[in-house]
């Protein structure tokens, strides 16, 4: 029964090492001062203890030695812990630049999880080995968090807005995901597995059944909810190719970096950041589309490359040619 318990996590990824030398590092300052300390107030108690009634102790002087001494070290100790500390944070919240996108929403109680090259997962996350990923987050209720005890990340995902999280997975095998705050009755229940795949065996994975990927998703929304109308090639309202992670301009002067969270505002609340040279005739999409579907239109927007825009008028299939049972001339 013991050997099912395990008393501290797998080290699955690049940060699992670097936020343990952190733990324990703080863990063996805490106990070297402990032991000391306590040592110390023992040792002074029996070595100074009052010997007879009349004893009266000594005059003690102030030494600026002593207090220098007992100020200085444990300030140093305590700026190297703040840098370490702080080094470590910058690391854990800044990805790299090339990493595997998911897209994440949590709602209660399960995980929604769309790689935008095709597949589509609940409760479970594909990942490659040693590569590192990037998540974005964010929850259609209340406030969940995503976390990965092996890999020594954890992040909150909240509603109305985008967070995210990076990891590079270190080992290969499965690995569990918890929901760690609690967000309702089914709170303990809204867990799930990251399953770490060698990357070539990644990428075929992320290939097979891609047919419902999310951008494609994305494009069924863009044609259904009219935004097709407006955003083409006449030029009604900003053709949306290729503007992913550049700045455009606004019409009061200023710029916008093209990310998630301006996608989403924009979708939602139009008036927010007008592009410059273009009428705000947009009506807002509050309250219609779930967030993931929301993520569906971004991750379709994001693909969008010179020329993708789908045609304002599509081609729709033919109506299926019903088998006429007069004309018998038709059939060989
Ligand atoms: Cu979601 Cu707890």
């Amino acid at each position: 029964m013991w050997s099912q318990i395990q008393l501290f996590p797998d080290q699955a990824s690049t940060m699992a090492p670097r936020v343990d030398g952190i733990y324990f590092a703080l863990l063996a300052f805490s106990g070297f001062f402990i032991v000391l300390i306590a040592g110390l107030i023992i040792f002074f108690a029996i070595r100074y203890r009052r010997r007879s009634d009349e004893e009266v102790p000594p005059e003690v002087k102030e030494s600026t030695m002593v207090e220098l001494g007992w100020a200085i070290p444990p300030f140093l100790i305590v700026l190297v812990v703040y840098f370490w500390g702080a080094q470590v944070f910058f690391d854990a919240i800044q990805p790299p630049n090339n990493t595997h996108e998911v897209y994440v929403v949590a709602k209660q109680w399960m995980w929604h999880l769309q790689h935008p090259e095709g597949q589509r997962e609940i409760n479970e996350l594909h990942v490659p080995l040693n590569k590192p990923v990037k998540l974005t987050l964010i929850s259609q209720d209340v406030i969940h968090n995503f976390s990965i005890p092996d890999f020594r990340v954890k992040q909150d995902v909240i509603p109305g807005r985008y967070t995210t999280l990076w990891f590079t997975p270190t080992k290969k095998g499965r690995f569990r995901l918890f929901c760690a705050e609690y967000c309702g009755t089914n709170h303990s229940q809204m867990v799930g597995w990251i399953e770490v795949m060698e990357p070539s065996r990644f990428e075929t994975w992320l290939t097979e059944d891609a047919d419902s990927s999310p951008a494609t998703q994305g494009r069924k929304l863009f044609l259904q909810q009219q935004c097709i109308t407006c955003h083409n090639r006449e030029g009604n309202a900003p053709l949306l190719e290729e503007i992913w992670h550049k700045k455009i301009p606004l019409r009061n002067g200023n710029t916008v970096y093209v990310d998630e969270a301006y996608l989403r505002e924009s979708i939602l609340n139009p008036d927010a950041k007008v592009v410059a040279g273009f009428d705000q005739e947009m009506p807002s999409y509050d309250g219609q589309l779930s967030e993931t579907e929301l993520m569906q239109l971004i991750i379709f927007i994001r693909s969008l490359g010179p020329g993708d825009t789908p045609q304002r008028v599509e081609q729709t299939e033919p109506p299926a040619v019903l088998p006429d049972e007069n004309k018998k001339d038709a059939s060989p």
